[in-house]
């Protein structure tokens, strides 16, 4: 069947298919957030769905949105490293607002915390 489906259609209908595939496979709730070929964005993602979704998509915890791209500006601005620095320590905001050292889940490494960051960084912006 394979076989017959990949001589019968041209490759950008396979790979049409093979997205479908995969978006049938991911929760609903997952569906909305992109995804990215690149590695790095991939596994950034899979973190950020565990740890960071509860708070970035949700509006509980007085945490930036990802669907507010303003409120991101300026934090973006200031650079990588310094949002790095926030997701690993934490933060609190003027207004008393919480980002908590790792999003609260201590078994991430630095390198997956940062992994998070770049991807809320590359759908945000
Ligand atoms: C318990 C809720 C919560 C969770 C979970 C959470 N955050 Fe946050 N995050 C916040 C809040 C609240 C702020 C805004 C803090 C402030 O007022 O500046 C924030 C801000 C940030 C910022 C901007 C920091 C800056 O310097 O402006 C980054 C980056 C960030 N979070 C990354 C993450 C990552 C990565 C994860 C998952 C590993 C995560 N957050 C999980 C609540 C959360």
């Amino acid at each position: 069947m394979e076989g017959l489906l990949r001589a019968a259609l041209p490759a950008g209908a396979l790979a049409a298919a093979a997205v479908f595939a995969s978006l049938a496979a991911t929760p609903a709730s997952a569906q909305k957030f992109p995804e990215f070929p690149d590695a790095r964005l991939k596994q950034g993602r899979t973190i950020w769905l565990g740890t960071c979704e509860a708070c970035h998509a949700n509006d509980v915890a007085g945490a930036p949105l990802v669907t507010n791209k303003s409120a991101w500006a300026p934090r973006l601005a200031k650079g990588k490293d310094a949002l790095y620095k926030s997701a690993l320590g934490g933060l609190t905001g003027p207004k008393g607002t919480q980002m908590p050292p790792r999003g609260g889940n201590d078994k991430l490494t630095d390198d997956q915390v940062k992994a998070a960051v770049d991807y809320m960084a590359a759908i945000v912006k």
